[in-house]
């Protein structure tokens, strides 16, 4: 059952989990409990087929995530640094990209190093006009370990994503749709709205179909996998689910598909 724990607050609205970072004195930074919060309740979800899309966002009007806990990791050695980026990489960031099920970051102010990350991680982001969203790490003398240096680059190309790291500068709502990292921008009391109206049109598609999908996009992103071979392998396996049976009888039947994710 996924539940409200003291970092994270859940709702479940229409299929939809809305996952909310709660920790808005600190501006949602991501301390080491948030990312076990954060972790468990992306398990819990994974596993209730109810669930069809998640919904990230941030507690208050002023941030999404501000990043990492610069307080919790002050006086980490070289061992804890790359243990909080493996942990990290493995529990929250990878894990988002390579989820079941579409992740939305809905980012309702400050994105900044461990929360531009996260919402880097996400399969779609909308951003309110308020935002501002940056990888500022070099300015307090580390790199963004949270996948930053790769999925910049990958979302706004590697001209932009240099510039924006080296120069740790922040960007605005506007800048981040002309460059590809944000898909909407909104108001932020539309904000939710607009991310539930994304999710109103995955609820009715193919679970099966969509989990393939989110699969075999992220292997063209794998240095180790030939995408197009992966394509071909899943197209394939898509002819032997049950959904792939209830959408084309659903089309020749004239009729709204039912899918069970099956
Ligand atoms: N880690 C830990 N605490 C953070 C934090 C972070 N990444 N970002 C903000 N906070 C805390 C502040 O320390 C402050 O706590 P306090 O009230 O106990 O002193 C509280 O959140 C509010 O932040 P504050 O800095 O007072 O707000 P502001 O409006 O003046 O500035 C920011 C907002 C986002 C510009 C500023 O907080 C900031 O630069 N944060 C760090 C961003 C960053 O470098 N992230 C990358 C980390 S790797």
């Amino acid at each position: 059952m996924v539940a409200t724990s003291e970092y994270i607050l859940c709702e479940i609205q229409n299929g939809v989990l809305v996952i909310t970072i709660n920790r808005p004195d600190k501006l949602n930074a991501l301390n080491k409990q948030t990312i076990e919060e954060l972790h468990e309740t992306l398990v819990e979800a994974e596993n209730e087929s109810d669930i069809r899309a998640i919904i990230l966002t941030g507690a208050g009007q002023k941030a999404f995530v501000a990043g990492a806990d610069i307080a919790e990791f002050a006086n980490f050695s070289v061992e804890e640094g790359k243990q909080l980026s493996s942990i990290g990489h493995f529990k929250v960031f990878n894990f988002i990209e390579n989820y079941s099920k579409p992740v939305i970051a809905a980012v309702n102010g400050f994105a900044l190093g461990g929360g531009l990350e996260l919402a880097m991680a996400c399969h779609i982001r909308v951003v309110s006009d308020n935002a501002k969203m940056g990888l500022p790490e070099v300015s307090l003398g580390v790199i963004p370990g949270y996948g930053g240096t790769q999925r910049l680059a990958q979302l706004v190309g590697k001209g932009k994503a240099f510039e924006m790291i080296v120069t740790a500068d922040m960007i605005n709502a506007t800048d981040a749709y002309k460059w590809g990292l944000a898909n909407y921008v909104t108001t932020q009391e539309e904000l939710l709205n607009k991310c539930f109206e994304i999710t109103a049109k995955i609820s009715t598609k193919s679970p099966t179909a969509i989990k393939t999908a989110i699969k075999v996009i992220n292997a063209g992103y794998n240095t180790k996998l030939n995408g197009f071979e992966v394509e071909i392998e899943e197209f394939g396996k898509s002819f032997g689910t049950k959904d792939f049976k209830e959408g084309v009888s659903a089309f020749l039947e004239k009729r709204k598909s039912n899918f069970r994710g099956e």
